[in-house]
């Protein structure tokens, strides 16, 4: 499928990662707002000695450091040399740039074998900033990149403690202190991000990016693209959202007409707020009170989080259940689509 319209954005991550690592940069934004597919455009667009080690921890399940370790390496079985340089030429000898594979960071079985006998976080480290290093050294230029990361928030180290904020402390050491390697995580976990950045002290050396639904101008031009009629129709259900646009596209490709389409993808999201209540909120005693609190999204599209200040728990359900996205940098709540506003209103 062809990408769209992100000229800003790839524009503007390509100019974070020319420079030195500086600081932690989060990908942030609503749901199914093309934060990952924005990412792995970038990355292959960029030039040749960039060595981009994409880690998505979506892909598969990490329930605990075991699982962690495998996700985050790609095991060299066979002979390999302990020299990093050498597992590093041997890595990329294969194809141009890793993004291509998204297989991990390179790793010698035996010395996994150490790292994984031990289960010591900081083992995981010192190996990881070894091979920026030797990947500077090469003249190239290490980018680590942690696909839904909020994935990960359980996990433990060996000591009860959670893994995550040994994490953001070597991920600040990569870029603040030594500026060796450049790092992005992404995320549509917003109480995440604020969670992390008031408890891994990631003030002053993290940067938040942006990556929101599409303006009605630019969403007019992806219609465009994608063949839509009705563009005013297909706006007020659908919006910005380049997610739904997607879907969209594979239902008309399923030979639904455009507004039957749109008609069932509203449905399909009345449908989730509908079980939502009979499934959640009726056994609890706060449940109609949590329920007409999206009474406040009938009328406006966006309001601020300051304005819940005294139902904060129940706003704080809707956001977990990704029904309403929460702007942490901004301090404000909305729907997490046009889609659900649209639903929002016809079922509240
Ligand atoms: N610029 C684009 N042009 C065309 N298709 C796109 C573009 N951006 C994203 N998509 C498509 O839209 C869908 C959602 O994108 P993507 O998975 O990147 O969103 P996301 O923000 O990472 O979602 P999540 O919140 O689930 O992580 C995917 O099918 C993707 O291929
Ligand atoms: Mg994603």
């Amino acid at each position: 499928m062809p990408f769209y319209n992100r000229e800003r954005y790839i524009k503007e991550m390509k100019a974070v990662l020319s420079g030195e690592p500086n600081f932690v940069y989060f990908v942030y934004g609503p749901i199914n707002s093309g934060k990952t597919a924005l990412l792995i455009k970038v990355f292959e667009e960029l030039p040749e000695n960039y060595r981009v080690f994409y880690i998505n921890f979506r892909w598969r399940y990490v329930a605990d450091i075991n699982n962690l370790l495998q996700v985050l390496f790609d095991i060299r079985r066979g002979e390999y040399q302990e020299d990093i340089r050498e597992i590093i030429t041997e890595f990329f000898k294969e194809s141009a740039r890793a993004v291509k594979r998204f297989k991990g960071i390179p790793i010698p079985e035996r010395i996994f074998d150490v790292i994984f006998g031990e289960k010591k976080v900081e083992n995981i480290f010192k190996y990881l900033e070894g091979i920026f290093e030797g990947i500077r050294e090469c003249g190239d230029v290490p980018v680590f990149v942690l696909d839904e990361m909020q994935s990960i928030k359980e996990v433990i180290n060996t000591v009860g403690k959670p893994v995550i904020h040994e994490l953001f402390n070597f991920l600040v050491g990569m870029t603040k202190e030594t500026h060796l390697c450049h790092c992005l995580c992404a995320t549509s976990d917003c109480l995440f991000i604020e969670d992390v950045y008031s408890n891994a002290r990631l003030e002053g050396r993290a940067k938040y990016i942006l990556v929101d639904d599409l303006g009605k101008e630019e969403a007019f031009r992806v219609y465009e693209e994608f063949g839509f009629g009705n563009k005013e129709l297909v706006w007020d259900y659908i919006g910005g959202k380049i997610g739904d646009m997607v879907s969209l596209f594979e239902e008309k490709k399923r030979s639904y007409k455009e507004e039957e389409a749109l008609k069932r993808m509203l449905k399909n999201e009345r449908a989730r707020l509908e079980w939502i209540k009979l499934k959640k909120l009726k056994k609890r005693e706060d449940g109609k009170e949590i329920w007409s609190l999206l009474l406040n999204f009938k009328e406006h599209w966006e309001t601020t989080k300051n304005q819940f200040e005294e139902h904060f728990d129940k706003l704080l359900f809707w956001i977990e259940e990704n029904v309403l996205f929460y702007n942490p940098m901004e301090g404000t709540v909305r729907p997490q689509s046009r889609l659900l506003w649209r639903a929002i209103k016809e079922v509240v």
